[in-house]
């Protein structure tokens, strides 16, 4: 039997992706060394970006079924190494692709990333749900999708992801977003950090003000590895303040989606969401109607329970579109669905574990709305491309 060519054999390491980084291992400098041997078994030596990395049973996986599947070989021996400090800086500057470090990506005028901050006037009304379904809807979709969970109070978007306590990898002072396993079969990926994982120690409690939130929130967009995103969501705090400020400094092309519930008084929510926008220099694209209704039970979600009143989103919509003089249209009505909150709890966002469901397909509805949004640059009606196939 003939020996496997090595070029098949580096082609087929260039299609295994770095879990955290997203590109391949082969242009990351991470394949240290292949060799083929009488026998056909490949001998390949990948160097992980730190020892322990948390993600070595995925590159392990990957490497093993791409080699295993080139012609004529007939094992695969994978040996795990660790870069050198050095190796890690060359890595570093590869990813940073000459730009100054403080850059923030998103905000060159020629990202083609769209960014989506979640705003709500108070708390509870389900913006981390939304956040999360939103983007894993995306993700599903295809499209490379990223969340800054920027919740000084809250940062429960890992546990609605089922991520649990994991830290990102840190490779030299840029830090890797948690890659989420929710996208695994589709084309799409999804990658989150949140300032609960920036904070020293985990259990400390975070009463961070101005100077140290725009530091972290700095930090969650420029110091983490973001690649080529197609969209980014950010969990926002409830209500205005010094996150607002930040934002509006860093990412004056965010988009706002406002939350709500069907029973919130208009003016108060339009009025904070509006102060908020306008602080930011930021348009709002719509707003969702959260736990709009509850499904009869009887007669199915035809005959709609208004638990918490009717009409809010409309409302809201309404006041904002008078405010700004643009048309803020309501994106979404979700209904109250026990299954979302589960979901939630458990670490499975809703739009995976029932898609059919009424809540779901109201999310999904509202991704797709925003994804085949254009850019709103003058003139153009560019629909959101998954990244890399422009
Ligand atoms: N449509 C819904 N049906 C049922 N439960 C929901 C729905 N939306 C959100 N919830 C639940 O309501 C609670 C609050 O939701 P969530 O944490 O998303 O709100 P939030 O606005 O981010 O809150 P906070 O202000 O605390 O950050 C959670 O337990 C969540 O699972
Ligand atoms: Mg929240
Ligand atoms: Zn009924």
């Amino acid at each position: 039997m003939a020996t496997p060519a090595l070029e098949q054999i580096q082609a087929a390491l260039a299609t295994v992706n770095d879990p955290e980084i997203r590109r391949p291992i082969t242009d990351l400098g991470m394949v240290d060394s292949v060799e083929v041997d009488d026998a056909g078994v490949v001998h390949v030596t990948v160097l992980l970006t730190v020892s322990g990395c948390p993600l070595k049973d995925t590159i392990t996986r990957d490497v093993n079924a791409a080699v295993g599947k080139v012609d004529g070989v007939t094992g695969v021996d994978l040996t795990l190494g660790v870069m050198t400090a050095e190796q890690r800086a060359g890595l570093q500057e590869t990813l940073r692709g000459g730009q100054s470090q403080k850059e923030i990506p998103f905000s060159r005028p020629d990202s083609l990333t769209k960014v989506y901050a979640i705003a709500s006037g108070k708390g509870g009304v389900g913006k981390s749900s939304v956040t999360v379904n939103l983007a894993v809807a995306m993700a599903r979709q295809g499209l490379k999708v990223g969340i800054v969970d920027a919740d000084i109070y809250g940062h429960s978007v890992p546990a609605m992801l089922g991520l649990g306590d994991v830290r990102p990898t840190q490779v030299e002072d840029m830090i890797m977003p948690v890659p989420t396993p929710i996208t695994r079969e589709s084309a799409g990926e999804l990658s989150v950090i949140s300032i609960g994982m920036l904070k020293p120690r985990r259990d400390q409690v975070v009463a961070w003000r101005g100077p140290m939130l725009d530091r972290a929130l700095v930090q969650m967009l420029s110091d983490v590895y973001w690649g080529d995103l197609d969209a980014l969501f950010l969990d926002l705090p409830p209500g205005t303040g010094d996150i607002a400020i930040s934002l509006g400094q860093h990412l004056p092309n965010a988009e706002v989606v406002v939350v709500t519930t069907p029973q919130e008084a208009a003016a108060e929510v339009a009025e904070r969401a509006g102060t908020m926008a306008s602080m930011m220099h930021q348009r709002v694209v719509g707003v969702v109607e959260n736990m709009s209704f509850l499904p009869c039970p009887h007669c199915g979600p035809e005959h709609r329970l208004e638990v918490f009143g009717a009409g809010g989103g409309a409302r809201v919509a309404k006041t904002l579109s008078g405010r700004f003089g643009y048309d803020v249209p309501v994106l979404g009505e979700v209904p109250l669905d026990l299954d979302l909150r589960e979901g939630g709890d458990t670490g499975t966002p809703i739009v995976v574990s029932s898609p059919e469901s009424p809540s779901a397909a109201a999310l999904t509805q509202v991704a797709t709305t925003l994804s085949g949004r254009g850019r709103g640059l003058a003139g153009m009606q560019l629909g959101l491309t998954p990244a890399g196939r422009l």
